[in-house]
């Protein structure tokens, strides 16, 4: 069944490269990436793990723990980072889940069989602390992602999180922000002593409230 926004994660145990994990324990706490990549020892895939890994200080910074997956076997996995490390440069810091039944793509529903019906889409999936599925991502197989986006939806989430407030078009870390349109003008002078401009009734923009 198709996972949506809002919904709890499913739970899961799994084999990984840093060993076995019971997925909502591993993450307790924290934020977490869930990403499928279609194959091992791909060209695709290899840009991709290298480029996560050499990205994870700012996931950490973020509180946001990431993991990857494929339908391949975990001894599959570790053959192959010494591959990426080696064309990236740098080293798979992160747990990878070995998933060759397929168990844990299915129930994420990564296999779009009219793709592939034996291969993941790349999928992403970022859920919050409270376990619950914020965004999702679907790539075909030929097309990399960008984690650069991956961190700036992160920024968006929780900063929405945090405070009744929205992200715009293009929004960037440090950007002005919208301000909930559930939220009354005075409720706003409250929240937001920095002020805010009104564009429209409905459209009132503040700058970001945890940046100084
Ligand atoms: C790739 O990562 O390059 C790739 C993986 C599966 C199918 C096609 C490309």
């Amino acid at each position: 069944m198709a996972i949506r926004l809002g919904d709890i994660s499913p739970d899961f145990e799994a084999d990984t490269t840093t060993g076995p994990i019971s997925f909502h324990d591993w993450k307790r706490g924290s934020w977490a990436i869930l990403f499928s990549h279609p194959k091992d020892f791909t060209p695709v895939c290899t840009t991709e793990l290298g480029r996560v890994a050499s990205l994870k200080a700012e996931f950490d910074r973020r509180n946001t723990k990431l993991i990857a997956l494929s339908v391949d076997s975990i001894e599959s996995h570790e053959r192959w980072a010494m591959d990426i490390a080696d064309v990236t440069g740098s080293t798979v810091n992160f747990p990878m889940i070995g998933d060759p039944d397929r168990r844990i793509a299915m129930l994420y529903d990564m296999i779009h069989e009219n793709e592939s019906d034996t291969l993941t889409v790349r999928s992403v999936f970022v859920i919050g602390p409270d376990n619950r599925v914020k965004l999702t991502l679907t790539y075909p197989a030929s097309t990399g992602r960008s984690f650069e986006e991956i961190l700036r939806v992160l920024d968006a989430l929780q900063l929405s999180a945090d405070y009744a407030v929205a992200t715009p078009v293009d929004w960037r870390n440090g950007d002005e922000v919208v301000i909930a349109t559930t939220v009354s003008d005075e409720d706003a002078r409250r929240r937001f002593p920095k002020g805010f401009v009104s564009k429209k009734p409905y459209f009132r923009v503040t700058p970001q409230p945890n940046r100084d």
